[in-house]
């Protein structure tokens, strides 16, 4: 056996010791995922309100985002500004950048101040969204530096049918957006699996049966959200 004694001086002590701190109070990071009107929003809800029951610091977000560029991609998801599925696919992955570097309130800030983020999609959205219209390895690419910043600890896949995502969007809203058709849901929900299957080596990923009640989904989420922990 080999023992290793060191001194460790005052000053470096306190910085280990500042580290050791930083690394425990960073909150962690868990992307939701799935088609239109799987359940994902419901299932943010729900997550944050367990983990601030436990007295955890909470911080939900989305993408596209609400600030300048997720604002322009609203314009053209709801049909009044036109676009090039290139540009779009460029535009969600600038707000993606934004989204985590900005420093009023970025991902990474949050995290940083010991907040968990629950983020209702990332990059794995637009693997599945745009790679219906151009080829996967680009989209991945121009997410590359996204990934290198920031991979989820979880991505959570709530897997539902097109059919039944579409009959419960047109159930609870009078509007549909540009994506929300049968034809091109059927396309994202292929590409959701392709896309898992080739990160299967460097991310996580949780699939969950969408058909479940509302409750059951939750309950499934909390048990990983623990083990995680
Ligand atoms: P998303 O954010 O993925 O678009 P929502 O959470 O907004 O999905 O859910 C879409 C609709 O489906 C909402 O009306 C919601 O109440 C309903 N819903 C969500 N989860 C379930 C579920 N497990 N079973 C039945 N209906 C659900
Ligand atoms: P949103 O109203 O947020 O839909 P939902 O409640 O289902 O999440 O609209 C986001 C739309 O943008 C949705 O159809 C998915 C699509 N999208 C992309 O095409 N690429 C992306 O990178 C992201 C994050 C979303």
């Amino acid at each position: 056996m080999v023992v290793l004694f060191c001194t460790l001086n005052d000053r470096d002590f306190k910085k280990i010791a500042y580290y050791c701190e930083q690394m425990i109070q960073t909150g962690k990071f868990i992307a939701f995922e799935g088609i239109d009107g799987s359940g994902k929003s419901s299932q943010v809800a729900l997550l944050k309100s367990r983990l601030q029951a436990l007295g955890q610091k909470v911080y939900c977000t989305f993408e596209p985002t609400d600030n300048k560029i997720g604002s322009l991609i609203r314009t053209i998801i709801q049909g009044e500004t036109k676009a090039d599925n290139r540009t779009i696919a460029a535009l969600f992955a600038a707000d993606r950048l934004h989204h985590l570097l900005n420093e009023e309130d970025g991902i990474i800030k949050k995290l940083n101040e010991g907040y968990h983020v629950l983020c209702d999609r990332y990059y794995f959205s637009s693997y599945a969204y745009h790679s219906v219209h151009m080829d996967m390895d680009w989209v991945s690419e121009i997410n590359q530096k996204s990934a290198e910043i920031l991979r989820p600890d979880l991505t959570i896949f709530i897997d539902v049918k097109p059919a039944q995502a579409l009959q419960r969007i047109q159930q609870n809203r009078s509007a549909t957006d540009l994506y929300e058709t049968m034809d091109m849901l059927s396309g994202v929900y292929d590409n959701y699996k392709v896309a898992f299957e080739r990160m299967k080596e460097v991310e996580k990923v949780l699939r969950i049966n969408g058909d479940d009640s509302m409750d059951a989904i939750g309950a499934q989420i909390w048990q990983a959200i623990g083990n995680m922990m």
